[in-house]
């Protein structure tokens, strides 16, 4: 079992981030070689402030170390530091389809109706992703639900090679994809959007940099109905917000949404609300304190992603140089 999977260093980790992903991926770490990423090539897909890309690669290292990512355990470094990545992209690019890159819902939400003046890289993203995976060979690639279709690509895409070229290079990978709520986190201002670093509103989300007077206010702003919560889960079809909050409330404590709801039936959300943000204050609060102090130390996080990087190289050499010779390059 070998764990690959990524986060773009775009914007401050959010609660969809660490339920869906990061706080699955720390989980991982005990149970299976881990490889984690900062997806710093994808970020320049849309318009990017080189200055702002620059920090951010640090500031979202130190999130994931905050988070519970440990480099003694697993391997992580920055993208664009392990150019076999863009590499095999390229390789890729022969094999992927326009028709699958054109289906990707990530493409047609992100370019809408201005496809013309969507960066060529916007649109080969999933090639870039699949290559991110397909290097290492992994097994497993822990995401958030809007992640399965470019990671089921990914699987198209190392089949379609393997035959094409006759070889059993690529192992398809898994799309591993938490249960609940937390796979799919929604936006707090509107239960049928999911939560997302691109949301104007800042309200829509909670960053791991909020304090807890923010949490508690953002949460006391959630979008509810005025109904009281029910005593069964299928009973909140119909209310995506009701749903998402409970659903939040069981990913941070580790209930079941049938718990939550047992303790909380027949109450509205002025009960339910403050009981949500002492639950999401007690999980974010020590890692934000952690990450407070991560930042203190730049060349610590430098020192921890050149090593990262030197271990990735090494691992995906192998892979890349076989894709080469599939394809008739090298010998
Ligand atoms: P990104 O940076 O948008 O998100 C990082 C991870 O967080 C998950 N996620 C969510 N999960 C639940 N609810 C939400 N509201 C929510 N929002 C985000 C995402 O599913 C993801 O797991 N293309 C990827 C980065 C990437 C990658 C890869 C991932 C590049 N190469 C290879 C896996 C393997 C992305 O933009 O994720």
């Amino acid at each position: 079992m070998r764990v690959v999977s990524g986060i773009q260093p775009t914007g401050d980790l959010h609660l969809g981030n660490l339920l869906g992903a990061i706080l699955r991926w720390v989980r991982m770490q005990d149970e299976a070689e881990c490889l984690f990423f900062l997806a710093d090539l994808h970020a320049l897909t849309v318009d990017v402030d080189p200055a702002i890309l620059r920090g951010n690669v640090r500031e979202m290292a130190a999130a994931l170390i905050a988070s519970g990512i440990d480099p003694a355990k697993s391997t992580l470094f920055a993208q664009s530091a392990v150019p076999a990545h863009p590499e095999l992209a390229w390789i890729l690019q022969g094999t992927a389809r326009m028709g699958w890159l054109n289906r990707m819902t990530q493409w047609k939400d992100k370019a809408g109706k201005n496809r013309e003046g969507a960066s060529v890289g916007l649109f080969t993203y999933p090639v870039l992703q699949a290559a991110d995976v397909l290097v290492y060979k992994a097994t497993h690639v822990p995401v958030g639900e809007d992640q399965k279709q470019h990671i089921e690509l990914a699987r198209d895409i190392a089949v379609k090679f393997n035959n094409d070229f006759d070889v059993e290079l690529f192992v398809a990978p898994e799309p591993y994809i938490g249960g609940g709520t937390a796979a799919r986190v929604m936006s707090l201002r509107d239960g049928a959007s999911k939560m997302s670093k691109s949301d104007p509103s800042e309200a829509s989300r909670i960053h791991l940099t909020d304090s807890d007077d923010v949490i508690a206010q953002k949460l006391r702003k959630a979008k509810t109905d005025p109904e009281p919560l029910p005593d069964d889960p299928e009973l909140l079809a119909g209310r995506p917000e009701a749903r998402n909050l409970v659903g939040i409330m069981a990913a941070v404590t580790g209930e079941s949404p049938a718990a939550v709801l047992q303790r909380f039936s027949g109450q509205g959300f002025g009960a339910f609300k403050p009981a949500l943000a002492d639950a999401t204050i007690a999980l974010l609060a020590p890692l934000r304190e952690r990450l407070i102090e991560l930042r203190n130390d730049p060349a610590m996080l430098d020192g921890i992603l050149a090593a990262g990087a030197e271990k990735a190289v090494e691992l995906a050499a192998p892979t890349l140089h076989e894709a080469y010779r599939a394809v008739g390059l090298r010998s």
